[in-house]
């Protein structure tokens, strides 16, 4: 009797897979990272990213069924991240499920990536409670009022930088490595957090929107004003910077909790590893008591676990997809 998925992750630059049983317990997952392939870009090539997944596909699946301890034919539905992302890095994933499925005349299904964040901090429960969540990656900065799977309102975004890219501009500005959001996080643990007066934006605001770009800019601007050769110098301007987007993201997200009533608020993306976010959050919510969720660091940031835990809750519901549902950079969390 089958009793496992087999999920795939290509929306980026990580290449993964993941099995999981039938009641969302992880027994492998898989992650082949691009980072060094893309740092001497700064940035993510698509063109490279979408040969390396080629080049991964194959081994990374045979990988996360041999480290399972299962075969083919244990495994009950294929799962692919079909959206957001880059399209020629969704195909890779996608098809690679697709084909599974057809050639083992199983179940495909195709899961919104951001879906598989926004459950993520819930991957050791058995029910997806109502909750408001945050999502913070590198491409989106999102709040929503969860009321259960695939019932989801959306109570805020940003409007320009996700955090994650904020982080990323700003590290690449400072001369830091990509991805720089573990770079400044690193570095702002020995930082002054009040050492520079960066700007809060939007926090008065009636509402749950969110802007990282006039931040960005208070960076640029300060830059020729100081000396950043100094490592101290370097961190201090790192913890402020960090600080900024956190208060930000506590206000707001501690004020949609409170708007919607919910006493339990999920915090996942790969900007949910930063230590400071951990720490402000767990002791906001700890003093205002609220129950706090945050996604394990190591399925923060893009791996196949969070899809194939979103899969679970699909399958549960019979929610399976037809083999010609095409991959779909902007899919919206909200169809
Ligand atoms: O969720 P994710 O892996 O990919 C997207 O779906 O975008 O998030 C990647 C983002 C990058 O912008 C990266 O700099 C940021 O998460 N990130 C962090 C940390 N670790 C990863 N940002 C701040 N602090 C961290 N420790
Ligand atoms: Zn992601």
């Amino acid at each position: 009797m089958p009793s496992c998925i087999l999920a795939l992750e290509t929306s980026c630059d990580e290449t993964a897979a993941s099995v999981l049983t039938l009641e969302g317990q992880v027994l492998s997952s898989e992650v082949v990272s691009q980072i060094e392939v893309h740092r001497v870009y700064g940035g993510v090539v698509p063109e490279l990213a979408s040969r390396n997944h080629i080049q991964h596909m194959r081994i990374i699946c045979e990988q996360a069924l041999d480290n399972a301890g299962v075969t083919l034919p244990d495994i009950a539905a294929f799962a692919a991240t079909s959206g957001p992302g880059l399209v020629s890095s969704l195909l890779i994933g996608s098809t690679m499920a697709k084909a599974l499925a057809l050639a083992e005349n199983k179940p495909f299904l195709a899961i919104n990536h951001l879906e598989g964040h926004l459950l993520s901090p819930f991957m050791d429960d058995a029910i997806i409670p109502p909750h408001v969540a945050l999502i913070v990656s590198g491409g989106h900065t999102m709040l929503l009022h969860v009321h259960g799977v695939a019932n989801y309102k959306l109570l805020g975004q940003s409007r320009d930088d996700a955090a994650g890219e904020a982080f990323d501009k700003v590290a690449k500005m400072l001369g830091l490595p990509y991805p720089g959001g573990p770079e400044i996080d690193q570095r702002a643990r020995s930082g002054k957090r009040n050492a520079f007066p960066f700007p809060r934006s939007m926090m008065e605001s009636d509402n749950y929107e969110f802007s990282f770009s006039g931040l960005k800019t208070a960076v640029l601007y300060l830059l020729p004003k100081i000396d950043i050769a100094p490592e101290t110098t370097l961190n201090d301007v790192c913890a402020s910077f960090q600080e900024a987007v956190m208060d930000v993201l506590v206000e707001k997200t501690i004020s949609a909790a409170k708007a919607t009533g919910e006493r339990i608020i999920g915090i996942s993306g790969g900007v949910s590893c930063n230590h400071r976010l951990r720490e402000l959050f767990t002791e906001r919510c700890f003093s205002e008591g609220f129950t706090l969720r945050l996604t394990q660091p190591q399925y923060s940031t893009d791996n196949a676990a969070m899809i194939g835990f979103a899969a679970v809750q699909r399958f549960k519901i019979g929610h399976y997809s037809p083999l010609e549902a095409d991959v779909d950079p902007n899919l919206s969390l909200l169809s």
